[in-house]
């Protein structure tokens, strides 16, 4: 275990988490160069095209490191990475990464500096007591200002500056002291004895922190092994749900599957299980032996949704392919949630619960695309928790379910602190920005550099309103922003129904401030009439 290295790279979005690793994988010969492509852990083709991580990959390295420190013991070395998501949707996947690991590379862009996301990516890291190695990245472009992002990393993480180091993941500078001082400064997987009565034994436990799917094969469980060993054709268990299965496969990732037949103490791989069912596996699970159980990790949070929206087939023939389209997508995407509904012009179909806005389109796009389906989806929003007059407590997921008969004594909604940097330049248009968004500001600070940190708290109903887009308008494109959760909190909102001909739409019913009623509805009829036929006539209700 002495010479296993396990880290991830985390990052505020686009500062270059995967093209780092890319070089990493060359400089170790994992993948030779000439078989190299651009963000080669980004295997889904979705990812490709956006050129944005959306599935966490872990791979594997064998480095041989210089022996120059008494910590660095033996020069061969097999170094674990996880690459992350770097959009704020994902950031539950990043603290599950986080899970399997000792250490974190904190790549901040020379161009950039220190921004919102990364803040919050160093708290989660913080959170798991994890060993942080601070890096500047992006150093051959002209414009990087690799020192006073140094300040910044000093700063934040009150850390030498001598630790911090530069590369460049385009052109590989800094590459190799990079690997080196991974390897100095991670410190190797702590051995776990586990007991089981009066004998202390090296029980296996192995946490599942990701999970993909394969037609043929089943479900195949990303693993870190913390205690013990784990063979191919063991009898498995899962702790929480006491289900067993045989360890059909086993190996790691380079970063494609390769069979080893066995995963020690320490080491991230995988595990092919057969299961074909969704819901068997589940990610925070401990997998132990069948014949001598070692006890559960505590396991992680289950993922919130946090917006809803409704799925239905185009055509209702393709209801049943729906259903099995998104169990399909759930044994490889833990975080998707959905129960079947019925809608009086729509049919049978889903509300499904998301982590953001583009997990939503992630998923949509992916059940046209893989499982060629027609879909209408309806506007997403966010849940709703009414207190009725006779002491119900109800959640409302979707907009024409939401009582208007006075039937309703307090309503409260999802709110988030919202934390912004950006120029000072563009100050005065966030401000008014945020008061539009109904947000409350908590904190303004001038950071060093002359930018802006602003943190405010809102609601996520106004986040959702294109808050993001918007912000990137009044910044010119520089302000960053992250979000947190904060739990329910009273709303003052009222239903807003548009009839078409007399008749409610329930299609077009919202969930609005009752301070712009009015104008939601003006703007959403001017849009209905450039859509609909001119002799229907509407009325905001
Ligand atoms: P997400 O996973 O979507 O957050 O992105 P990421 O952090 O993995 O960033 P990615 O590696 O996709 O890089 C973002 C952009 O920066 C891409 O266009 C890269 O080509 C570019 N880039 C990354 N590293 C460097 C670098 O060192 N120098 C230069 N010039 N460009 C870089």
């Amino acid at each position: 275990m002495q010479n296993i290295r396990n880290f991830s790279i985390i990052a505020h979005i686009d500062h270059g988490k995967s093209t780092l690793a890319d070089r990493m994988l060359e400089e170790t010969h994992t993948i030779e160069k000439r078989k190299m492509r651009e963000q080669v852990l980004d295997q889904m083709d979705l990812e490709r095209e956006r050129g944005i991580t959306i599935k966490m990959q872990p791979v594997r390295m064998e480095y041989h490191a210089e022996v120059s420190s008494t910590k660095v013991q033996s020069s061969n070395y097999i170094l674990n990475l996880i690459d992350t998501p770097g959009h704020i949707d994902f950031s539950y996947e990043v603290s599950r990464a986080l899970s399997a690991v000792e250490g974190a590379i904190l790549l901040v862009d020379s161009t950039q500096g220190v921004q919102a996301q990364t803040l919050s990516v160093l708290e989660l890291a913080r959170a798991q007591n994890l060993v942080i190695l601070p890096v500047v990245n992006k150093i051959d472009l002209p414009h990087a200002e690799v020192e006073r992002t140094k300040d910044e990393l000093v700063r934040l993480l009150g850390c030498e500056r001598e630790s911090i180091l530069s590369v460049s993941g385009k052109t590989g500078e800094g590459v190799a002291e990079l690997l080196q001082k991974i390897v100095e400064v991670i410190p190797p997987p702590a051995s776990h004895l586990v007991t089981s009565g009066h004998q202390v034994a090296t029980l296996l436990q192995a946490l599942v922190f990701d999970f993909a799917y394969d037609t043929h094969r089943g479900v195949i469980l990303f693993l870190r092994i913390f205690g013990g060993e784990l063979k191919r054709n063991e009898k498995l268990r899962f702790t929480s749900s006491g289900k067993d299965f045989n360890a059909i496969e086993v190996g790691v990732f380079r970063p494609q599957e390769e069979p080893t037949g066995h995963l020690s103490a320490g080491e991230i791989g995988y595990v092919v299980t057969g299961i074909k069912r969704p819901g068997v596996a589940s990610v925070g699970d401990t997998v132990t032996s069948a014949r001598n159980s070692a006890p559960a990790f505590s396991g992680y949070q289950q993922p919130t949704p946090v917006i809803w929206a409704s799925v239905y087939p185009e055509s209702q023939d393709d209801f049943v392919l729906l259903r099995q389209s998104l169990d399909r997508l759930r044994l490889s995407d833990s975080s998707l949630s959905y129960e079947e509904e019925q809608s009086g012009i729509m049919g049978r179909g889903f509300r499904c619960g998301f982590l953001g806005m583009l997990h939503l389109e992630i998923i949509t796009e992916r059940l046209r695309r893989e499982f060629n389906l027609n879909l209408v989806v309806t506007m997403p929003t966010t849940v709703y928790e009414i207190t009725r007059t006779n002491g119900d407590v109800d959640n409302i997921y979707s907009p024409a379910k939401f009582p208007d008969d006075g039937s309703i004594t307090s309503v409260r909604e999802q709110w988030v602190r919202v934390s912004i940097f950006s120029p000072g330049t563009a100050l005065g248009g966030i401000v008014q920005l945020l008061y539009d968004h109904e947000a409350t500001t908590e904190k303004t600070e001038t950071l060093p550099d002359g930018r802006m940190r602003i943190d405010a708290v809102m609601p996520l109903r106004e986040l959702m309103r294109g808050f993001f887009d918007k912000l990137k308008n009044v910044s010119s494109g520089f302000a960053s922003l992250s979000y947190e959760l904060l739990g329910l909190r009273p709303a003052d909102v009222v239903r807003l129904d548009i009839l078409v001909s007399e008749e409610v739409m329930p299609a077009f019913t919202r969930i609005v401030s009752r301070r712009r009623i009015q104008a939601e509805g003006e703007a959403m009829v001017e849009r209905l009439e450039k859509l609909l036929p001119q002799q229907q006539r509407f009325v905001i209700f």
